[in-house]
């Protein structure tokens, strides 16, 4: 029986020692190590400021509020990517519109998005309005899925054309570029997560990218409960009285626990990443030779794939199979089989649409995102992570190839 996981956190010693550092000084909540952290991600990236929050939905939802996300309008995010892209939109009291996705990059559908831009929504005065709802047209959230980004210089040629706000979620994509240039540099805020499962990780975390200094000074009192003062700042000073607070706020505050650790984490962030893109191509190698009945993951000219998860997609007509929904039986009978192996996966992410407050609450069926609907029910995300071993990659495809063939 394997022990294979489907992801393990890369720490070593020096995680721990700054951990201990951190507890000596006395500092826990948010403090000098959390804007060295945020320093360190914005410098990785290549971009002019961080700020961290408890995890990539609060930053969303920060950066959502900061751009003026209310009750009242519409926020187009795409079908498929994990619930919290869109209950942060929810959460600003906003309506997420889906937009289905393409199955070979799990991102944006370009063509559908400029469909509904066209098509849903009429020029009132300076904004679009839903023609169905009356809702106004906010924005976009494109999802970099699984380390990948999507076609972000389309995303923002529409927004532009259609006057409308983008903020990324780059849940996954710490480190992804297009054309050399970084995930957070393409001129809209950017979120970011440090959850586990990532490639670095603070415990639970998120930060929002961008080079624009006010709206970063904004989320940063918005993540203080609207304070005019940092609570470093208010910290290090000797005042008795309370700040002034502009705004009701949140606590979306990062202690400096998980400042300390990730500032080890960064450092070995294209480490981290460099090995999995060889152990990536290692997969594709693998299941070439041995499973044509799996679709590897595609990356397009000129994207840097970080490989936060590697995501195949079955393919139903070598299986010899007539549906997605009997394909998705067969997915979840060999993933079971082989958990029952002692090897780790899990579906690639979720169709939004199809989870029962949307279903519920909007009245989707699967089929109005046919792309999600089937990436829902045929990803399959294989165990990736630095510290697996060449032969523990041979065991999961060779594994996967007996329970194939024997179902
Ligand atoms: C696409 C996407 N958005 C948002 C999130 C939420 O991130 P967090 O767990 O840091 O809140 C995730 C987490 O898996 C994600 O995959």
């Amino acid at each position: 029986m394997s022990n294979i996981p489907v992801t393990i956190p890369y720490f070593t010693d020096d995680e721990a020692k700054a951990v201990e550092k951190a507890l000596a000084s006395g500092w826990v909540a948010q403090g000098p190590m959390v804007a060295k952290f945020e320093e360190a991600i914005a410098g990785h990236e290549g971009i002019g400021y961080g700020v961290a929050t408890t995890s990539c939905t609060s930053a969303l939802h920060l950066a959502m509020v900061a751009k003026g996300l209310k009750a009242g309008m519409d926020a187009i995010v795409p079908a498929f990517t994990f619930v919290a892209t869109a209950n942060a939109v929810v959460e600003t009291g906003a309506t997420p519109i889906f937009v289905d996705i393409y199955r070979e990059t799990f991102n944006i559908n370009i063509e559908n998005l400029e469909d509904i831009l066209k098509n849903q929504y009429e020029k009132k005065g300076d904004s679009y309005i839903n023609k169905k709802t009356g809702n106004t047209l906010w924005g976009i959230v494109p999802v970099h899925e699984f380390g990948l980004c999507c076609n972000i210089n389309k995303v923002n040629e529409l927004a532009k054309q259609y006057q409308i706000q983008v903020v990324e979620d780059a849940a996954c994509a710490l480190g992804a570029m297009v054309s050399g240039t970084h995930q957070g540099a393409f001129g809209n805020p950017s979120c970011v997560s440090f959850h586990p499962r990532k490639s670095i990780t603070t415990g639970e975390g998120g930060m929002v990218l961008t080079d624009d200094a006010a709206l970063a000074k904004r989320m940063k009192e918005l993540r203080t409960h609207g304070s005019t003062v940092s609570a470093d700042a208010r910290h290090q000073g000797k005042g008795f009285l309370l700040p002034e607070f502009n705004e009701a706020g949140y606590n979306y505050r990062m202690t400096d626990i998980q400042g300390a650790i990730g500032l080890e984490q960064v450092k070995k962030l294209d480490y981290i990443i460099e090995e999995k893109i060889k152990r990536a191509a290692l997969y594709n190698e693998l299941i070439k030779a041995q499973l044509p009945e799996l679709i590897t993951p595609m990356v397009p000219e000129g994207y840097f794939h970080t490989y936060q998860s590697y995501v195949c997609m079955l393919d139903i007509e070598k299986l010899g199979l007539t549906s997605i929904k009997e394909g998705g039986e067969f997915r979840n009978i060999l993933l079971q089989r082989l958990e029952d192996k002692g090897i780790a996966t899990r579906q690639g992410t979720h169709a939004v649409h199809m989870l029962g407050y949307y279903r519920n609450t909007y009245g989707y069926v699967p089929e109005d995102y046919p792309n999600a609907y089937a990436c829902d029910h045929l990803s399959i995300t294989l165990p990736l992570y630095i510290q697996m071993s060449d032969e523990e990659q041979r065991l999961v495809v060779q594994t996967m190839r007996e329970e194939i063939d024997a179902m």
